[in-house]
């Protein structure tokens, strides 16, 4: 067993573009102590999120950057070791913003007690944590979604469009997921039963998409946007709803994107586009907790993890893969 606490630091800001190794070192520190009111937590898992990329960037954003020559930010799942707060001790496994490292000291704000009873431990970074709350909350509070409605859902076999999608399912809605490629498709149809699945990257988008939604668009949960958002935006219906949830298509771009040319539908068919940032029902998240760990006790939800080892020297190129759709389901760095 190591004595040390290894750590992925930010050494600098980064050139528009996939993240290289050289913005971040990898360091070993001293495994901190917990002070009072306090816990250490050894981490087991790091939840890799497409935000890192934005998160390492100056400018204004929903959250403060990370500072350069910090932890980074990151979402983990580990045991405490050793506590000092009275509501936390030994042995509970706790899901939290815990950083990409070793071992982190919480003062338990934020963080999540888990029961691994109901489910592994990796699986509080996916499905039945921050991305399943993200799919919840955005799906059921800002796209509304009503039995017998279509719902369509980008990036729909990764960790939040794969909760979208059998909500909606579980709500009575049609749902259909767009993915790249053959094999993620088929585990939208076989595995989590949608109605319909479309493979963007088949070089017939619109018409598969068409078909795929004889009665049009009521809901469309948008993580991807460029050339997706386009293509969905003439098949919505009047007074359709756009949870706009992510645009990784652009997280990485080296000149701006270019802007939605489509947008004259969202006036014609008086579309809402809502952005929404899961820390908003930061007070709520019991409540997902327990719709998705109900669903999921019963077998009415499927989650998939995508556990990649390596350790935390692996961080910044298996976070790359999230870019390139190379994950399959929600990808985690086992530490
Ligand atoms: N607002 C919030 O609070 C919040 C919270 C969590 C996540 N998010 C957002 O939700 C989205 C999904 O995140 P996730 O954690 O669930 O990741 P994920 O879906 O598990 O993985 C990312 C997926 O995005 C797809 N993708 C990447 N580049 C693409 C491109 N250029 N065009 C089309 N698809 C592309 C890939 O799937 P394919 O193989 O199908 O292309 C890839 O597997 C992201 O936009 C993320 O920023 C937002």
């Amino acid at each position: 067993m190591s004595n040390t606490n290894r750590q992925v630091k930010l050494a600098r800001r980064p050139a528009p573009g996939p993240l290289t190794r050289d913005v971040f070192t990898i360091e070993d520190g001293p495994i901190p102590e917990p002070g009072p009111g306090q816990f250490r937590v050894k981490i087991e898992y790091v939840s890799l999120d497409p935000a890192m990329r934005g998160w390492v960037n100056e400018g204004r954003s929903y959250i403060e950057p990370v500072p350069v020559g910090a932890v980074m930010r990151g979402y983990a799942a580990g045991y405490v070791e050793v506590s000092n707060h009275p509501e936390f001790k030994p042995g509970d496994a706790v899901q939290g913003l815990f950083g990409v490292q070793q071992y982190a000291v919480s003062d338990g704000k934020r963080v999540v007690k888990v029961d691994t009873n109901l489910a592994p431990l990796q699986r509080w970074v996916g499905g039945l944590g921050m991305p399943g709350w993200t799919a919840y909350f955005g799906l059921l509070e800002v796209g509304q979604p009503k039995p017998g409605e279509t719902v369509v859902v980008s990036a729909a076999a990764g960790a939040v469009g794969s909760i979208v999608a059998q909500i909606a399912k579980l709500k009575g809605c049609r749902a259909v997921g767009i993915a790249g490629g053959p094999e993620k498709c088929r585990y939208l149809l076989d595995e989590l039963g949608l109605d319909a699945a479309v493979d963007y990257k088949a070089g017939k988008l619109a018409a598969d998409l068409k078909a795929a939604c004889p009665h049009g668009i009521d809901v469309y949960f948008e993580n991807v946007g460029g050339e997706i958002l386009d293509t969905v935006l003439p098949l919505m219906n009047t007074f359709g709803r756009i949870p706009l949830c992510g645009l990784i298509s652009a997280y990485n771009a080296t000149t701006p994107p270019p802007g939605p040319r489509n947008l004259r539908c969202v006036l014609t068919q008086r579309l809402k586009i809502q952005g929404l940032i899961v820390f908003d029902w930061a007070d709520r998240i019991d409540e997902a907790i327990h719709d998705l760990g109900q669903w999921y006790s019963e077998g009415k939800l499927k989650i998939r993890e995508d556990v990649r080892e390596g350790g935390l020297d692996a961080f910044p190129d298996v976070l790359n893969l999230l870019y390139t759709g190379g994950n399959h389901g929600k990808l985690v760095l086992k530490v």
